[in-house]
């Protein structure tokens, strides 16, 4: 057990005139903790006016990221013992509206998504008595393409979208490809339409902070340089 010193964004729109400002909380924290374990300490012992989004624990929903110590992760996956000093840094994740404390608003983040058609399109019905197959070959191909959890780590790490909030961003570029690369999906014209345009892949300037900031240790900017690829080849016909 050792005391860390919290210091977390905090914002209440009903009081815009304070504006954004750190608060500081002190807690004793067991071995093993969580910022989110230290989160819900701090909510439900401390201050219950501090509000964040979480819901799995496991790394899985995406609902806890946020800017720990400078650094985009999942609340519920940080060690706070392995952050190092002891003083540590909460933050809303950059780049999106801020609705209260560490609650952003996924606005950004679904409009991306949606302007890549993220499901399956197919023209053909489907076998009467099966799913539609593929060959393991295939689905070995969808390896790091389908694990991401919509966090948004990656795309609130990226300079193109601090630069220009109609950026589709390396979330939906990742997901846009997972349909492009399937043996199975029999449009894939119709998710690389938005992507070929000044707000699609041609703003990526192969930055690589979402590869860096992905908690799944997923890697979009390869499939943004895949997308490009295959948008050069449709044009080529
Ligand atoms: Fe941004 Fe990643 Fe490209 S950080 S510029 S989407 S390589």
């Amino acid at each position: 057990m050792a005391k860390f010193k919290f210091r977390i964004n905090r914002f209440d729109p009903d009081r815009k005139d304070r504006g954004h400002y750190m608060q500081e909380y002190e807690l004793e924290v067991p071995k093993g903790y969580t910022v989110l374990d230290c989160l819900n300490d701090i909510k439900w012992k401390i201050d219950g006016t501090l509000t964040y989004r979480r819901s799995c624990r496991s790394g899985i929903c995406g609902s806890c990221a946020m800017t720990i110590n400078g650094v985009n992760n999942l609340a519920c996956e940080s060690q706070v013992y392995a952050l190092g000093g002891d003083t540590i840094n909460v933050e809303p994740l950059r780049g999106y509206p801020v609705i209260k404390d560490l609650v952003i608003s996924l606005d950004p983040l679904v409009k991306g998504l949606l302007a890549v058609k993220p499901f399956m399109i197919t023209r053909t019905p489907p076998p009467s008595d099966q799913e539609r197959l593929q060959s393991p070959e295939d689905r070995d191909k969808l390896e790091g393409l389908y694990e991401c959890i919509l966090c948004g780590s990656c795309t609130s790490s990226c300079p193109s979208f601090w630069a220009d909030k109609e950026y589709i961003g390396p979330h939906a570029f990742l997901k846009a490809y997972r349909f492009v690369a399937d043996s199975r999906d029999e449009s894939p014209r119709e998710h690389l339409a938005a992507l070929d345009d000044k707000h699609g892949v041609w703003r990526c300037h192969t930055i690589f902070n979402c590869v860096e900031a992905c908690p799944k240790s997923l890697n979009p900017t390869k499939a943004i340089s895949e997308l490009k690829k295959e948008i050069v080849r449709q044009k080529l016909g």
